[in-house]
């Protein structure tokens, strides 16, 4: 069986944020996430990238996204690096540009799990090679492209679906508000006073949103955002670098937990998602992210399909 070709318009793109990208392009990925699902699914060999290398450099913990990452270059026909900032000289002080200028001599592609997104954008601007954001404290757009995959495969549509964040306004938040609204999906965010998305973060979603025909809305009120919701999402109360918050986070956003008294108000067909790991009993009730409604291991896998759409179609040659 002949493999359709890849389209070349994203080849050497770097993916930093979503709000690079059009909704056009945003659809493309996503529908060679699809292409590629069924591929892997009938064991069709695709190797579109054979002999490429991808690194991998990790300042913070991963399972989803480093195992992905790796599966998934492999399965089309390459290989990953893991480079654990603990152990490159990265740790020790070498500079991002220098590990960036360094690493393009060798690979393909680099994938970065950071701190900073001004980290990701510095290491893109010195690399020669594409350069994908795997999670900033800002930014999380490989997790929210599964997430709209997941969503379409669920819903048969995108636009004109409601989707409803309750929680932190964090990078997922963040991220689920520029693919929402680039791809017309309304979108409700509910989070504690002083815990509200970056406010440049919902201007840009409000202009993407007008463009869409859909609307941002932020507020302080769970049971507003969920109100008719199609799609449910929540995410740990305490991400990433904040361990030291959990104690305090945990009562201010107690009201904010996704449990069957607040998806009662949800369309009655609605679907969970969380990007996971999940806190059980915090942000979730089991009886929420354990039942009919959630599709949180249909959006893990997805990251894989998701993943190896961007890496085709930004690193093939
Ligand atoms: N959702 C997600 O990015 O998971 P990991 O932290 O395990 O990569
Ligand atoms: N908001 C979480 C997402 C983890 C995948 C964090 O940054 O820790």
């Amino acid at each position: 069986m002949s493999l359709p070709p890849l389209p070349a318009n994203l080849k050497g793109r770097d993916l930093l944020t979503l709000a690079d990208f059009s909704p056009q392009e945003i659809l493309q990925i996503l529908d060679w996430a699809d292409v590629l699902k069924k591929l892997q699914k009938q064991r069709t060999p695709h190797h579109y990238l054979a002999g490429k290398t991808l690194a991998m450099i990790f300042e913070k913990s991963s399972t989803r996204t480093r195992v992905s990452f790796e599966t998934g270059i492999y399965q089309l026909g390459g290989q990953a690096l893991f480079l654990s900032s603990r152990d490159i000289q990265l740790g020790r002080g070498e500079s991002i540009a220098d590990t960036a200028r360094v690493l393009s001599r060798y690979v393909d592609g680099i994938m970065i799990r950071t701190y900073g997104q001004q980290v990701v954008e510095e290491l893109a601007a010195h690399a020669t090679v594409p350069v994908i954001n795997g999670l900033t404290d800002l930014l999380h757009p490989c997790q929210i492209l599964a997430d709209l995959q997941t969503i379409r495969e669920y819903k048969g549509r995108l636009q004109g679906l409601k989707l409803a964040f309750v929680g932190d306004g964090n990078n997922v938040c963040h991220s689920l508000l520029i693919g929402c609204s680039k791809l017309g999906l309304d979108i409700a965010v509910a989070t504690p006073p002083g815990y509200r998305p970056a406010e440049q973060i919902v201007a840009r979603a409000r202009d993407f949103a007008a463009a869409a025909g859909s609307s941002v809305l932020i507020t302080g009120d769970p049971a507003e955002a969920v109100r008719g919701a199609d799609v449910l999402v929540t995410d740990v109360w305490a991400s990433m670098g904040q361990e030291q918050e959990q104690q305090e986070r945990e009562k201010v956003f107690a009201p904010y937990q996704l449990n069957a008294q607040l998806v009662a108000l949800a369309a009655p067909d609605y679907i969970f998602l969380h990007c996971l790991p999940a806190h059980r009993g915090e942000e979730v009730t089991a009886e929420i992210i354990d039942g009919p409604h959630s599709a949180v291991w249909d959006e893990a896998e997805n990251r894989l399909h998701a993943q190896k759409a961007v890496m085709a179609l930004l690193m093939q040659d």
